[in-house]
């Protein structure tokens, strides 16, 4: 059929010498893609032809107004549905999808009236024919002039649309028999020699191979790989994160955040109501926690304040990975050696966030630990410069900050070349002595930990500035089809031009 096709317009091509897509589409009585795609194919053979395209607006019918086309203007088919003793008004609605408009569109007309003297209006003719000129218009758009079109594109039954032509002419090696290029070198055209005769089809190398009909991984997904990759090659170990329900203790207890730090509040964390408390605690830990708190130890005078266990019980949501992190560091002193460790998680959290379009009420935290004998701010920084330039960052800078759990603690900015600026990508600190003593952790240990979001470095990876494009019910699932691979080291330049906050 293709070729059928090719063949007529070049016959065509021969006796006129130059034509145009639409007009070929016209008499060839074919459809315009068609036609495109045919002329594309013989572009493809060298000096066939010369193709030139450019682009025409045209009127193309709504499927509205192929409704009129066939079953007569809405006012006309109005005007059809009354009766010669007339109809009432609500029964004349009811007499087509369309009849509404048709309905005030042939009262102004002035095809129809109204009669309300009786109880019930009632719709009566009040000319004896009618002519469609509508219907007919849309039949035959050649000779309608430009306003009327315009106000038939105002009531949805035409539309203006763009469309690609190509202008052809004949070509240096013009000619009206195209020979059929062969695309494989087959051991035949080898074994009888036809090969030195023939002509091959030009190799495309920018052809897509047919997408899969597979599954495809979410973009956080991909990332959250990306930064696994990271971790292992720097030789730490992932946690086990697979607990979204914390208790109170572990989650803020454990990290030396006391019992009324804004934080532990209804507005700022998602408490569970059944199983509302916790029981089980390692009771002679727990003990050294409340001492902490309360009275103070180890040379820290604590937050004196009266630590109360059923505030340590309550369950929620956990709000950090930093959780996690606590109850490891507790469990690798459980059997009372210390060894040097490092260890990551990429998991989720949950805050009580007001939405918007960076932040959601559930996202992932990206976290390292590290601990070693004496371990410095300087071994902080040295392992975030090493860790952030795996993701192709290199330029950071640090500001002081507060966590509870942390002295020093810094926030993590680094340079966005396409914002030309500084942004905060996350936060890090050592570990205070208030915590770690507890644990029975050797007080020449000291540990660096740092966290940062897994959605922030995602949404800057595929160009999305809506977190909510990422997760939740508005995410596309053509955009999880089509992102492609994730190789951090290659994002960061590419992501600094697309990345809007
Ligand atoms: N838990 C911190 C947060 O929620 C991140 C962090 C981890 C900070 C480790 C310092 C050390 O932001």
């Amino acid at each position: 059929m293709a070729s059928y096709l090719t063949d007529r317009i070049l016959e065509y091509l021969d006796t006129h010498g130059e034509t145009n897509s639409l007009y070929l589409a016209d008499i060839l009585q074919e459809d315009h893609q068609k036609i495109v795609g045919a002329i594309k194919s013989l572009e493809t053979i060298h000096d066939l032809i010369t193709v030139k395209p450019s682009s025409q607006k045209k009127w193309e019918i709504t499927d509205e107004g192929k409704y009129v086309i066939e079953h007569g203007s809405h006012e006309a088919a109005v005007y059809n549905a009354i009766p010669d003793e007339g109809i009432s008004q609500a029964k004349l609605i009811k007499s087509s999808p369309y009849a509404k408009v048709g309905f005030s569109k042939a009262m102004v007309i002035g095809w129809i009236g109204l009669d309300k003297s009786g109880n019930i209006p009632t719709v009566r003719k009040k000319v004896p024919s009618i002519i469609d000129s509508l219907q007919i218009h849309l039949k035959n758009l050649t000779n309608v002039p430009e306003n009327l079109k315009a106000e038939y594109k105002k009531r949805k039954l035409l539309q203006e649309v763009m469309i690609k032509i190509m202008h052809l002419e004949k070509g240096p090696n013009f000619s009206t028999k195209i020979e059929k290029l062969e695309t494989d070198l087959t051991s035949n055209l080898l074994v009888n020699g036809a090969w030195k005769d023939k002509k091959f089809k030009p190799y495309n190398f920018d052809a897509l191979g047919a997408s899969l009909q597979i599954g495809h991984l979410h973009p956080l997904l991909k990332v959250r790989h990306e930064f696994r990759k990271i971790f292992l090659e720097m030789g730490f170990t992932e946690m086990p994160s697979n607990n979204y329900i914390e208790s109170s203790f572990w989650n803020f207890d454990a990290l030396f955040q006391p019992q009324q730090h804004p934080a532990r509040d209804a507005h700022d964390t998602f408490f569970i109501s059944e199983p509302c408390l916790s029981t089980k605690f390692p009771m002679e830990y727990l003990e050294r926690v409340r001492t902490v708190h309360s009275k103070g130890a180890y040379g820290s005078q604590g937050y004196r304040y009266d630590w109360k266990l059923e505030e340590a019980q309550k369950n929620l949501l956990r709000t950090h990975t930093t959780s996690n992190s606590a109850r490891m560091l507790y469990k690798l002193m459980e059997k009372g050696d210390f060894k040097p460790i490092k260890y990551f998680s990429i998991d989720r959290v949950f805050r009580n966030e007001t939405l918007d379009a960076t932040h959601l009420a559930e996202f992932h935290q990206v976290e390292g630990v590290v601990a070693d004998y004496n371990l410095t701010l300087g071994n902080l920084i040295g392992i975030l410069y090493e860790f952030f330039s795996k993701l192709g960052i290199t330029q950071l800078r640090f500001k002081p900050a507060y966590n509870p759990y942390t002295e020093p603690s810094m926030e993590i900015f680094c340079f966005h070349n396409g914002l030309e600026k500084w942004i905060e990508i996350g936060n890090s600190g050592m570990f205070r002595p208030e915590m770690l003593l507890p644990m029975n952790l050797p007080p020449d240990v000291n540990i660096i930990a740092w966290g940062l979001s897994l959605e922030r470095p995602t949404m800057i990876k595929y160009g999305l500035n809506n977190i909510r494009d990422l997760v939740g019910p508005k995410v596309d699932m053509e955009m999880v089809h089509n992102n492609p691979l994730c190789r951090l080291e290659k994002t960061s330049r590419m992501i600094c031009s697309r990345w809007r906050i």
